[in-house]
This record gives structure tokens, C-alpha cells and sequence, in this order.
């Protein structure tokens, strides 16, 4: 799948960008599946998640950790006005779907586990690819918020790490709607925070203090192209002010010999093991 001059890239850079890895049919599937899960999701008995309060922020926790095996709608922050009323369309409001489209789905696990993304996570270094998490990212025109700086690391906490990060775009992306932005090389650096889970309840925990890039590069790209992350690259995304969308499909997957960390948020049941890319 890969050439040695993209893997010493990968390894360099620690994002390597494939255009034309998808058909547009596939990606338009992929839009219009969304489309109606979105439209299924039932928003009023969801709203009590998102007020600010402790007890709000318990039950967001809830529904998040519940997300793990199952298929859950976020909204946006900026969704909801002072009276707690949607400001705009349902359609229109959420942040996105998780985490676990690619098992409980079968148009999105089909996407996901192909003979080019097996051969693709192993020529990345994935001996025992592990598929814990899938999201479909919205990124709605107008209200579509920043992701600020982080590692993926942060959230898949493995030793020694392994997480990769495969983030296709089902639109064109750009800086004018929310692109990827990266710091080439910044894999190099350490684990600045991670995600602990402490029975239910989680928080971000420091771990080192340093600063996160001040340089970065927009990783502009068509629909269609697939943009691997190493586990450790610092990347963001700006709010999307544009008047159009830009969806993303994202999977996130570790290394089986790698053990998995206790603290990870994103656990598994017997019912719904996780699984690599074979079909
Ligand atoms: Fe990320």
C-alpha cells in the first residue's frame, strides 16, 4: 500500500496525506447514512445533557461513556440559545456521531474494514490493529466549532503507544470551514495531558508541561483523500465560518500487543469486542 518514501515520511512527519483513497459514491453513502441517523436521533430526551450544572455534566458523562458501544448524536456547544431552544435545525446542530459506528453499523463498518485499510494499518506499524472508535464530524457551516490542540494519545493511552488516527474527508476541506491544521514532527515531542476515566467520571490530567506548537500547517485536502495521524501529533481545527459543511469520517485504532490503559475511557464489553480491519 505504501512506498517506502511515504512510510519515512510518515515516520518523520507523523502524518501522511493519501488522496483518492474513497470513491465519492462511497462517501456520499457514508453522508446520507448520517443524514438519517441524525434525523432518528431523538433530540428532546437528549437536552438535559447538555445544561452546565453537575448534575447535567453527570448525565453528559453518562451518555458519552454509553457512546462507547453505541451510536450517540453530540450536539454543538453553540447549539443551544439562552432558553436552552435549538437555534437552528436539528440537522444542522450536531457536533457529531460516536464511537462505535463501525461495529453496530453496516454500511460504516464495511468503509471502514477493507483489504487496503488492513494492509494501510499494518504498513503504519499496526501488527494487531485494534479498531476501538469511530466518528462521523460534522463540522456544520456556521456554528461548527474548534477542536483545539491535542494528541490522540491523550485518549488511547497505551504502552508503548501505538494509537493511529485515520481521519477521511467526505467533504473538501479547507481553512475556510475547518480544516486539519498539524505540526509536522510534533509526534517527536512528549504526552502533554491524558484522559482519565475514574469509575464515571472523567478529566484531563497533566502530565507535561510543554507548550503545545506555535507553528502549524493546514492540511487542505479533497474529498475522497484519507489523512493518516500518528497517536503523539499535536493537530487542530478552527471554528468553521464558512456557508458550507466539511464531514469527516475518523477511526482510531491501537496495537493489540500493546497493553491498553486501565484509565482509557473508551472500554469495551464481551458483547461488542473490539476488533481489527478484517472484514
Ligand atoms: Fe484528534
Amino acid at each position: 500500500m505504501l512506498n517506502a518514501q511515504q512510510q519515512d515520511r510518515y515516520q518523520a512527519e507523523g502524518y501522511l496525506v493519501l488522496p483518492g483513497f474513497k470513491p465519492e459514491h462511497e462517501l456520499a453513502a457514508l453522508r446520507e447514512r448520517a443524514r438519517q441517523i441524525v434525523e432518528a436521533f431523538d433530540a428532546e430526551a437528549h437536552r438535559s445533557v447538555f445544561s452546565t450544572n453537575d448534575q447535567g455534566r453527570r448525565s453528559a458523562d453518562a451518555a458519552f461513556l454509553d457512546s462507547a458501544e453505541g451510536i450517540e448524536c453530540f450536539f454543538e456547544e453553540e447549539a443551544f440559545d439562552t432558553a436552552g431552544r435549538l437555534r437552528q435545525s436539528k440537522a444542522l446542530s450536531i457536533n457529531k456521531i460516536g464511537h462505535a459506528l463501525h461495529d453496530l453499523d453496516p454500511l460504516f463498518d464495511r468503509f471502514s474494514r477493507t483489504p487496503a485499510m488492513a494492509e494501510l494499518a499494518a504498513d503504519l506499524g499496526l501488527v494487531d490493529p485494534q479498531l476501538w472508535q469511530s466518528m462521523l464530524i460534522f463540522k456544520q457551516p456556521g456554528i461548527g466549532g474548534e477542536v483545539g490542540w491535542h494528541q490522540d494519545a491523550s485518549f488511547f493511552d497505551t504502552a508503548p503507544r501505538s494509537v493511529t488516527g485515520f481521519w477521511f474527508a467526505l467533504e473538501d476541506a479547507s481553512i475556510d470551514n475547518g480544516c486539519l491544521w498539524v505540526a509536522p514532527g510534533g509526534h517527536h515531542g512528549p504526552l502533554r495531558e491524558r484522559y482519565v476515566r475514574e469509575g464515571d467520571r472523567l478529566h484531563m490530567e497533566p502530565l507535561d508541561a510543554t507548550p503545545w506548537p506555535t507553528q502549524a500547517l493546514p492540511v487542505e485536502v479533497a474529498a475522497g483523500t484519507l489523512v493518516c495521524l500518528h497517536g503523539m501529533l499535536p493537530h487542530h481545527s478552527l471554528a468553521n465560518r464558512s456557508p458550507r459543511s466539511r464531514q469527516a469520517y475518523t477511526l482510531h485504532a491501537t496495537d493489540g500487543r500493546a497493553r491498553y490503559a486501565e484509565h482509557n475511557w473508551l472500554r469495551r464489553s464481551p458483547a461488542l469486542p473490539v476488533r481489527g480491519f478484517a472484514a
